[in-house]
């Protein structure tokens, strides 16, 4: 069980922690463009001063560089921490992500995107970042500054990774851990028992909930050119070929309206669920009225609960997101844009990997193009990837979070996976060789990547709370 000084403590710096998190919104680390990237850098040092306030030795790691939009840039550093030296404590490796998503206020926002504010009538804190993910990593911090103050030694020792570009695909991190994992001894995640991450979400606003299962993903980018320029429709119209038919051609042969995946061998990877598995969903505290509450009109796919939440945790999906180069401005310009490239995404679940699902995309895209009989050219890039993650939750890292869970807000938490990625995970499972748990802090309403992203301020203090207790109840399952 936590302690009494410890809940209390976090009761009573409720502000000072959210004016924390305020300092942390201000700064927009957005990683997907180079126009922040110094933010991203600030945003770095900021949380590496944290961490070194509350007696965490700290480490910047260089990640090297990457191409962006054609620029070579500098990648924001992963900053690493580490308090706590006792053999007779386990160890916990913390990751999370202090990059976030674009936002501006043209987007629809009601408030600033980069700051904090503050709403008591409804207990919300908005702001892009306050869920996704600067919120739970000052949860952590908010652990740490309450042990420190306390003079309190942590229940186990605690290891960090955080990086600032996972919203850009984790770029260099994978790397940088297989490199570090080889040091053996001297590497910074040996003596690593088990890695708790915090970046995901409840299903709802009433049921907490930990998550044993993520999606991967695999991102593409098909451009299609022809003519040397942009041409007039009045003067090209039906006398060439216009390579946005083409495109919207190509694209609208990879998902049906109802999600299935078209693209042969996809979907057919995946073992259909058990009836018991079935059964797994019918049970969550989640109906599709709650799915059609958080996307804000009634579009589920499906009235049956089971067939709805298995399309986001167990099911692969593929998005169109959009087209480049295609007119999108006011008014009816008569262009015929002579270079456009589609943007697309397939989520990924077991057994599928971005290499394994690659040739399947590749060779469905050449194929239905040869068939368009078009003079243009089509070329295909693959952006980023990630492999999708499922634990093990019958494990002490999970039974300690269930304890906790019930400690701190008097219910026992739903089991889910997720269908949003978090590349990093994986990577950790497999090099570490240790159990991974998913503990979010935040509500299925929270609208990450959305105008109007919040935190409610109660997760934001039972949150921190819960992450603290789950540090004392893996002390405490662990002792005997
Ligand atoms: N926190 C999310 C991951 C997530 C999303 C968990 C939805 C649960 C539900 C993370 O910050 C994120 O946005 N990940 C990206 C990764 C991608 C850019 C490789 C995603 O899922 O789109
Ligand atoms: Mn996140
Ligand atoms: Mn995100």
């Amino acid at each position: 069980m936590a302690t009494l000084d410890f809940l209390n403590f976090v009761d009573a710096n409720k502000d000072s922690f959210i004016q924390r998190l305020a300092q942390a919104v201000e700064i927009p680390s957005v990683s997907g463009d180079p126009v922040h990237r110094d933010d991203v850098f600030r945003m770095a040092s900021f949380l590496e001063s944290q961490l070194k306030n509350y007696g965490v030795e700290t480490k910047a790691v260089d990640l090297g560089t990457h191409v962006m939009e054609g620029q070579k840039l500098k990648l924001p550093p992963a900053i690493l921490g580490r308090i706590g030296d006792v053999k007779s404590k386990k160890t916990i490796l913390i990751y999370g992500h202090f990059d976030v998503q674009p936002a501006q206020l043209s987007d629809g926002w009601d408030f600033p995107p980069f700051k904090l504010t503050r709403d008591d009538k409804t207990g919300r804190l908005y702001g892009r970042g306050s869920s996704d993910d600067k919120g739970p990593i000052f949860g952590w911090i908010n652990i740490l500054e309450a042990h420190h103050t306390l003079k309190k030694p942590l229940p186990v020792n605690l290891r960090f990774c955080f990086e600032g570009m996972e919203e850009s695909g984790s770029e260099g991190l994978d790397e940088f851990i297989l490199a570090e994992v080889k040091k053996g001894k001297d590497s910074w995640f040996d003596g690593v028992d088990a890695v708790c991450i915090s970046d995901n979400y409840w299903l709802n606003t009433r049921t907490p909930v930990l998550t044993y299962g993520l999606r991967g993903i695999s991102y593409y980018k098909v451009i299609v050119s022809g003519p040397a320029r942009d041409l007039h429709s009045g003067v090209f119209g039906r006398t060439v070929h216009e390579p946005m038919t083409d495109l919207v051609a190509l694209m609208s042969r990879l998902v049906d309206t109802k999600g299935n995946i078209l693209i042969p061998g996809v979907d057919e990877m995946v073992p259909p669920p058990s009836e018991e598995e079935r059964q797994l969903y019918k049970n969550l505290d989640y109906e599709v009225e709650d799915v059609e509450l958080s996307a804000g009109a009634k579009v589920a796919l499906s009235e049956d609960k089971a067939s709805v939440l298995m399309g986001r945790m167990r099911l692969p999906s593929l998005s169109l997101h959009g087209i480049e180069g295609a007119f999108y401005g006011a008014g009816g310009k008569t262009v015929i844009p002579a270079k456009v490239a589609g943007k697309f995404s397939i989520r990924l679940v077991p057994p599928q990997t971005p290499d394994n699902v690659h040739p399947l995309v590749i060779k469905y895209l050449h194929d239905e193009f040869a068939k368009l009989g078009s003079k243009n050219t089509i070329s295909v890039e693959s952006l980023h990837g990630g492999k999708p993650w499922v634990e093990d939750y019958k494990h002490w890292s999970y039974e300690a979070a269930h304890r906790a869970t019930e400690a701190v807000y008097k219910q026992a938490p739903d089991y889910t996976r997720e269908g949003g990625s978090i590349p990093v995970t994986l990577t950790f499972a497999e090099a570490l060789g240790v159990n991974v748990l998913l503990l979010p802090m935040g509500r299925g309403d929270d609208g990450a990547h959305s105008t109007n992203e919040k935190l409610d301020i109660s997760n934001f203090i039972q949150g921190t709370k819960l992450l603290g207790s789950y540090l004392y109840e893996v002390a405490a399952g662990t002792k005997a």
